[in-house]
């Protein structure tokens, strides 16, 4: 059959008709586990039926109504975000790439409303915020470029993780530094804590700003609300998406009001961002994932899968490397192309995602029960079987 879809993307031929939790049902009837998650998305898991309410309640009443008026539902998710973070102010937007965009305008504006020629943003090799043309230039990785020039000026990217480039180059000109606390395309890495540490000492050294892309480790992924809270340190600006929406799109950007000094009514906007219908959804995903308890459970679990995949390496020293990661969060260093693990995984009807780096992601949903882990470490063992 002929697709009609722009062919961007390498598809599996999976089509998904049905899921419940952790299961996603392909419409040939076939149970998989799914340790992808949409891409760190369905963070409580499928059609969560407090998410399944929350929708179609707000559904019923109304959908849409712009930015032009007053959205109790987008200051109820703002008033939520900022109860439980750093942040002062909030702006709603659709995805992470919109809010990668919004980051980037708001820490540029925010020098220039001070009359300072500080435009330069400190990114990170392996980097990933997005496929707009800002979000790309920042990441600045070669597959995600080529051929998209002249990319936006302004971003020096580099080393992952190299404390000393960054001190060497972060200076007077440097408008803002921009990083995800655990790389997730890039390969499941973290930052170590007292490097994010030493990132916000040499921020606040300078002036500079601190972003943090907390579009894949946020919202619980990590064990935290926020994956920087492990460091102990705050950023000025935060990217938030993908969990949020619990699989509705839906973003944020969190500032703090003195980073966001410059965003003046008429300097951003959008159509959707903000909208009743994902806010009522976003809230509701808030209300569950900041809970404590929640977030210890996420903890417990995600010490139980880890255990279980370090076996799992053990076991298979020709197809596995490492586990790294941190909470859910997790990726498997591989010596075999992850591709073909994730294929096999098919055969085995488990789904996982690739990561650069030679990394098998594995983002289950937040809610993944303790006898499913054990099921899902069954199914990657028999995976990895299939490559040996
Ligand atoms: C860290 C990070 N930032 C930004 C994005 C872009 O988000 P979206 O695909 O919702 O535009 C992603 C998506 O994978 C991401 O992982």
């Amino acid at each position: 059959m002929i697709s009609h879809v722009l062919p961007t993307y390498n598809r599996a031929p999976i089509a998904f008709e049905r899921g419940e939790g952790a299961w996603a049902i392909a419409t040939d009837g076939t149970r998989y586990l799914d340790l992808g998650a949409g891409i760190a998305v369905n963070a409580l898991g499928h059609a969560n039926p407090a998410l399944v309410a929350a929708l179609t309640e707000q559904a019923g009443r109304i959908w849409h109504v712009s930015n032009l008026y007053q959205i109790p539902e987008q200051e109820r998710l703002a008033d939520l975000l900022v109860a439980h973070t750093f942040a002062d102010t909030v702006f709603v937007t659709n995805s992470g790439t919109e809010a990668a965009e919004l980051a980037i305008k708001m820490a540029r504006k925010y020098w220039s409303e001070k009359g300072e020629d500080r435009s330069e943003i400190l990114t990170f090799e392996g980097a990933f915020h997005g496929r707009s043309t800002g979000a790309i230039a920042a990441s600045g990785g070669e597959k995600m470029v080529k051929g998209f020039g002249p990319l936006m000026p302004g971003f020096v990217h580099l080393p992952w993780g190299d404390m000393d480039a960054l001190e060497a180059a972060i200076g007077p000109r440097t408008a803002a530094v921009m990083l995800e606390p655990v790389q997730g395309e890039g390969g499941i890495r973290p930052l170590p804590d007292a490097d994010l540490r030493r990132v916000r000492a040499l921020c606040d050294r300078t002036g500079a700003l601190l972003i943090l892309d907390e579009v894949q480790s946020g919202m619980g992924r990590t064990g935290k609300l926020f994956a920087h809270e492990w460091a102990g340190v705050t950023p000025d600006i935060m990217m938030v998406a993908k969990g949020i929406g619990g699989g509705f799109p839906l973003g944020a950007v969190l500032a703090t009001e003195a980073a966001a000094a410059g965003m003046a009514a008429g300097t951003h906007g959008s159509t959707y961002g903000g909208n009743p219908l994902a806010c009522a959804v976003g809230a509701r995903v808030m209300e569950i994932v900041a809970d404590p308890a929640f977030l210890s459970e996420v903890n417990r679990k995600a010490g139980l899968l880890r255990q279980k995949l370090e076996a799992l390496v053990a076991a298979h020293p020709e197809v596995f490397e490492s586990v790294r990661g941190q909470g859910l969060m997790l990726g498997l260093k591989c010596k075999v192309a992850p591709a073909d693990l994730v294929k096999a995984g098919y055969a085995e009807h488990i789904l996982t995602v690739p990561a650069g780096d030679g990394v098998l992601r594995l983002l289950p949903p937040l809610t993944i029960t303790d006898a499913e882990i054990a099921e899902a470490v069954q199914r990657l063992d028999r995976a990895a079987g299939r490559l040996e």
